[in-house]
């Protein structure tokens, strides 16, 4: 019998085994409701109750773990309601459809589940074959919108909520960076971020903007070779074909580029992933990540194993109110708070929200506040050359700077070339095996000579 807030079903690694099965999250607070439905859709051989939920937190918190294709959530759900459930899901897991449920009259539930982003409304009570057939619509429509990411392959130790609250291991440091909302400036400050961490220690940089990376452009880099060349070819563990692939970028950081086109994302998952930073924590002091807009599983799996997480946000209502969207999905995933370190990017000129304001919203006291300086960051980024070079004396780089000095603090024995962590494999540039992974994506080739 389905326990609101227990998994029932098939975990996600199970998933993978059921080739066109549609993977369903039931979310209603009666628990004979949620008993009623799963026996309802298990008479059905394409549909399975992956997982069911009793309240909008755990409901958020199975979907990430079990990235179900449809979730069926009830309006009235406690605590998140359904609506706000709805909205959290709809940014966060995109591939989940979402079906909501409502006592509600017609019109003005459904205007409000269409504008959380619902695909589909249902007015209780409803019959169990309307369920089933909504379902598969809401289902069929996201397969016709686009492929979802190819699944990771099953991993025992791969389970996204399991170890979200693990210490991060040991080696260099991973500094992610993120903001839930485009153009708040997280790639800038990435680039910019490794540049100045380059001044004292081994840095790499990566771009896990998988599908749209910008860090090529910024940098000026054209890399032929790149993490999907990695990921296709199982190479991400082997440290002389990943130092192949990576390519110099500028103050002396190594770069490793996102995929050249953006279908060429889905090679990436999170095993591969984890096994490049590990690898990369053995010869690098820090590991500077880009990160893209969406909060993909990959992008939440770079969060738990980061040893900071820098959430950039900008000052408009929009940012911080998905800053905050961040931050709880965050918390639901129990990150440790003092991982999280909050930049405040003026990227607008005008119309900004106060500083206070926005830290009152996230409870968070910024650590950095990077000004407005179009002048400064845009010719940067005309050029491709990180205004930490072309501009150090500028705030935008002297903030920075201070950002810098304050995570490298947490890297041991910096500024001293081949100390800390990258006295455990200190040639990155030594011998390096040259091998023929090249635009073949068969994924057939293997990666050594
Ligand atoms: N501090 C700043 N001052 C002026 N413009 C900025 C600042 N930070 C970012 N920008 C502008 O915002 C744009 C988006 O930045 P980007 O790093 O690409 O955002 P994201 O990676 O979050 O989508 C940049 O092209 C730049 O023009
Ligand atoms: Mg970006």
């Amino acid at each position: 019998m389905p326990d609101p807030g227990h998994t029932a079903g098939a975990s996600h690694s199970d998933a993978a085994e059921g080739d066109g099965v549609i993977r369903v999250l039931l979310a209603d607070e009666s628990t004979r409701i949620i008993e009623n439905l799963t026996k309802r859709l298990g008479q059905e051989e394409d549909l399975t109750v992956c997982a069911v939920a009793g309240d909008g937190d755990t409901a958020l918190q199975e979907a990430l773990r079990t990235q179900p294709d449809v979730a069926v959530v009830d309006a009235g759900l406690p605590g998140m309601d359904g609506i706000q459930t709805t909205e959290m899901l709809v940014q966060y897991l995109p591939n989940t459809g979402v079906i909501l449920l409502s006592m509600e009259a017609e019109n003005e539930a459904f205007r409000r589940a269409m504008l959380a982003g619902a695909r589909e409304f249902l007015q209780k009570p409803f019959s169990g074959d309307e369920l089933v057939s909504a379902i598969r619509r809401v289902h069929a429509y996201g397969q016709r919108k686009g492929t979802p990411a190819a699944s990771p392959a099953a991993d025992p130790g791969a389970d996204a909520g399991a170890d979200a609250g693990a210490a991060p291991s040991r080696g260099g440091k991973l500094f992610t960076v993120v903001g839930a909302k485009g153009g708040v400036g997280k790639s800038v400050i990435a680039a910019n971020l490794a540049v100045s961490l380059g001044r004292t220690c081994r840095v790499a940089l990566l771009d896990c903007s998988l599908q749209f990376g910008d860090i090529g452009i910024l940098l000026n880099i054209t890399a032929e070779r790149t993490i999907a060349d990695l990921a296709a070819n199982n190479a991400v563990a082997d440290h002389d074909v990943v130092e192949d692939v990576m390519v110099d970028g500028p103050g002396g950081v190594r770069v490793l580029a996102a995929p050249i086109s953006p279908e060429l994302a889905d090679y990436v998952t999170t095993q591969h992933l984890r096994a490049l930073i590990e690898q990369l924590r053995r010869t690098y002091d820090c590991i500077v990540v880009d990160t893209a807009t969406h909060l993909s599983e990959i992008s939440l799996d770079l969060v738990e194993m980061a040893d900071k997480i820098l959430v950039v946000t900008d000052l408009s209502t929009t940012g911080v109110k998905n800053a905050r969207l961040l931050q709880t999905v965050m918390g639901v995933l129990k990150v440790d708070p003092a991982r999280f370190v909050l930049v405040v990017n003026h990227r607008d000129g005008a119309g900004e929200l106060e500083r206070s304001y926005v830290e009152n919203v996230l409870k968070t006291e910024a650590t950095v506040e990077i000004p407005y300086d179009p002048n400064v960051v845009a010719t940067s980024i005309a050029r491709g050359v990180p205004f930490l070079l072309s501009q150090p004396q500028s705030q935008a780089a002297l903030r920075i700077a201070g950002l810098a000095g304050l995570l490298s603090s947490a890297v041991p024995g910096r500024g001293h070339p081949g100390a800390g962590a990258a006295m455990l494999d200190a040639a990155p540039h030594k011998r390096r095996r040259r091998l023929s992974i090249g635009r073949n994506r068969s994924g057939q080739a293997p990666a050594s000579d």
